[in-house]
């Protein structure tokens, strides 16, 4: 990654939690510390997590979720930690991020979610209970005006702690009832709340079901207050449901680092910031973020090393094979003209490939020209019919092999060929 004095980045809105004075400024809320440690499996200690949160700042995040306090002693130190050491440094372009915890709408949670934050410059508490039907009658077992009015106590006392910036989320808001949603929304604006955040909770939306009911909530819920999505990731569209958010009127999306999470996982930042820096002017009414992309690779790395949470090689973005080209067609064109297969070249989002590389894996779909290129690059410069004797021989080593074809086999097939033909 490249030396903090030399980032530069798009100017950051100043902060203040109902408003932002830009119309297409998204806030990016990264929850790799609470939502994306609740992955089956991903443990992180105090230590990763403060190191976590100090690349989620470099890149740029403007909320950093640093835990659920009231979960254990662990969970409240770690927040502090985070609150008490990101939440008061101050990142490349001035901004210092927001720390947030996360609380049910319960007095012992949110003075928990307080304790962690209140040591941060700018404190968030985020506060949160179910309102579709099955929540609301399996789970809590409460009527939904017991449900408004938990919301809104919980709300007013999160405020009266001193604490000026309170989001609150409507679990399983997917599935909940637009109508009970404006209503207890409303309420909780009137209480003091300066964020909705809308999740689908169970990733069941379509984008267009997502969008427009961010577009009814923008329509129907009165007040000064930013909107944000959630979006879990259960039939894979988590991402494509964020961006509907956008479009609709969402200016915080929530994410996870490499989209870790419960079950199918969360939003995945990466994807999310990127298609904002590739389609914002465009597509979604000229959004864009504070993210700065060149340090997603390395939060990408760390999360995965630290987590122990591996990433898929065909992850978009950060997936071992985003920038390898394997076919002889693609190999062609990368050859020629990196624009050919590539919509994001890796330096961008900080994944340095060597000198005259072009991410291309010599395998069994690997044409002549690739190898032509490979063997110059290895110091072998064939031409003519000791090239097409050369790739007769690797053909026949690719076809039997499953992981490609490495520097090292090529070289010793074209000395032990040597002299050949
Ligand atoms: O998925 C969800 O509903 C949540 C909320 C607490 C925001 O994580």
């Amino acid at each position: 990654a490249p030396k903090d004095e030399d980032v530069v980045r798009a100017p950051r809105p100043e902060y203040i939690p109902n408003k932002i004075d830009d119309l297409n400024y998204v806030r990016v809320f990264d929850t790799t510390l609470r939502d994306g440690e609740q992955s089956p499996g991903a443990t992180l200690t105090s230590k990763e997590k403060l190191d976590i949160a100090r690349n989620l700042a470099k890149l740029g995040v403007d909320i950093i979720e640093a835990g659920f306090p009231i979960a254990s002693p662990d969970d409240l130190e770690a927040v502090r930690n985070i609150a008490k050491n990101v939440g008061n440094e101050v990142y490349p372009d001035g901004y210092v991020p927001v720390i947030c915890g996360l609380s049910r709408a319960n007095k012992k949670d949110i003075d928990a979610a307080w304790e962690g934050v209140r040591h941060a410059k700018r404190p968030r508490i985020h506060t949160f209970i179910a309102t579709s039907k099955i929540h609301m009658e399996s789970k809590l077992r409460k009527t939904p005006d017991e449900v408004v009015q938990i919301a809104v106590d919980g709300v007013t006392y999160a405020r009266s702690l001193g604490c000026e910036d309170v989001e609150f989320s409507p679990e399983d808001a997917g599935r909940s009832d637009p109508e009970f949603l404006y209503r207890i929304l409303a309420a909780v604006v009137e209480a003091g709340a300066t964020t909705l955040n809308i999740p689908d909770t169970v990733g069941i939306c379509l984008p267009e079901e997502f969008g427009a009911l961010i577009a009814g909530i923008k329509a129907n819920v009165p007040g000064q207050y930013i909107i944000s999505t959630h979006c879990q990731n259960d039939l894979g569209l988590s991402t494509a449901n964020s961006l509907a958010g956008v479009a609709n009127g969402a200016r915080q999306v929530e994410c996870t680092i490499n989209g870790i999470g419960e079950r199918a996982g969360n939003a995945s930042l990466e994807e999310v910031a990127m298609s904002i820096w590739m389609r914002g002017q465009e597509k979604i009414f000229g959004a864009r973020t504070g993210i700065n992309p060149v340090y997603i690779y390395p939060c990408s790395k760390m999360v995965r090393e630290y987590s122990g949470m591996a990433v898929q090689p065909h992850k978009a973005i950060v997936g071992a094979n985003a920038f390898a080209h394997e076919s002889g067609i693609h190999q062609d064109g990368m050859l020629k003209n990196k624009l050919t297969y590539e919509i994001i070249a890796p330096e961008t989002i900080g994944y340095f490939r060597g000198e005259g590389d072009v991410g291309v894996v010599m395998g069994k779909h690997s044409g002549r020209h690739a190898l032509k290129s490979k063997l110059k690059q290895l110091g072998f410069p064939l031409e003519g019919d000791e090239l097409n004797e050369m790739f007769d021989r690797f053909k026949l080593v690719a076809e039997q092999k499953t992981g490609g074809v490495g520097d090292d086999e090529i070289i010793a097939l074209v000395t032990s060929g040597a002299g050949q033909g």
